[in-house]
């Protein structure tokens, strides 16, 4: 196979890489994609880095085997404890979601007060504090932590509960909205898609950051650089290795995108755990 027709590799715990995955059919709609949902070891924000790294090695070694050009870490958590890692050990483009978002951030906000909202382990890691603080370092960051049970709602009840989605995103959001955030970043690929939940307690004044949106502006700058942009227009259907319950996960996903994505596999065993 010719390296501009490889697919793109993306993963993430489960569901959350969803939304770059959206982002990738817009941007790059001719390029077909192999999607790694993690559900059998999510939520990835309640295990420790070392458990997240190895769930990240395994995962890459499996898409690599699939043939793929580039692989997106749709992922905040896994961005936070393995980009490094990875980039080190792989000799494909490995391109993160922490960066984009976090750039995407000081471009939107006026009053230099950024907010983020991740998972334990990405807040705990204080990867976007960290790459902020280097780019801009009069911009003050606000972090908190939302509760591993919003991830559960969307991954294990099928978004069953709007009421306690709502509750726990408030109860996690509230606090940074009263430390005087004009923006608010997505610091989980899950979020974009409960904005809906909390928009009547966002006031319109706050810019909410999706850094699924940067992330594949990234991803398409590079292989267009490198030419490596496929463009022969052809359909090529795209591929789901869910290692949890892949039916469950494609009639999450469905609903979410709206479509059927593509075709959904249960993942072969990775690791032993
Ligand atoms: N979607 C993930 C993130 O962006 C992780 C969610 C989880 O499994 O805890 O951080």
């Amino acid at each position: 196979m010719r390296e501009e027709e490889k697919a793109i590799g993306l993963l993430d715990s489960g569901l959350g890489g969803l939304s770059v995955y959206r982002e990738l059919k817009k941007q790059l709609p001719q390029e077909r994609a192999i999607y790694f949902g993690d559900t059998g070891h999510a939520p990835y924000g309640e295990k420790t880095n070392s458990q997240v790294l190895e769930y990240v090695f395994s995962i890459a070694d499996f898409l690599l085997q699939q043939e793929v050009k580039m692989i997106i870490i749709a992922c905040n958590t896994a961005t936070a404890v393995a980009l490094d890692k990875v980039i080190e050990r792989y000799n494909i483009p490995i391109i993160g979601v922490i960066q984009p978002g976090a750039e995407e951030a000081i471009k939107k906000t006026r009053n230099k007060k950024i907010g983020i909202v991740g998972t334990e382990v990405t807040i705990r890691n204080k990867s976007y504090k960290k790459t902020i603080k280097e780019m801009d370092s009069t911009i003050i960051t606000y972090s908190n932590a939302c509760s591993n049970q919003i991830i559960r709602e969307m991954e294990e009840r099928a978004l069953k509960d709007e009421s306690k989605i709502k509750a726990l995103l408030k109860e996690c959001v509230s606090p940074l909205i009263k430390s005087g955030v004009d923006t608010l970043v997505w610091g989980c690929t899950h979020y974009p898609f409960l904005s809906k939940y909390i928009d009547q307690e966002l006031s319109p004044e706050i810019i909410l950051v999706d850094p699924a949106e940067a992330t594949v502006k990234e991803a398409k700058e590079w292989l267009t650089r490198h030419h490596l942009i496929y463009n022969t227009g052809q359909y090529r259907e795209d591929t789901f290795f869910i290692s949890g319950d892949e039916s469950l996960f494609a009639s999450i996903a469905q609903k979410l995108l709206g479509c059927i994505p593509g075709r959904f596999h249960k993942a072969p065993k990775l690791l032993s755990s």
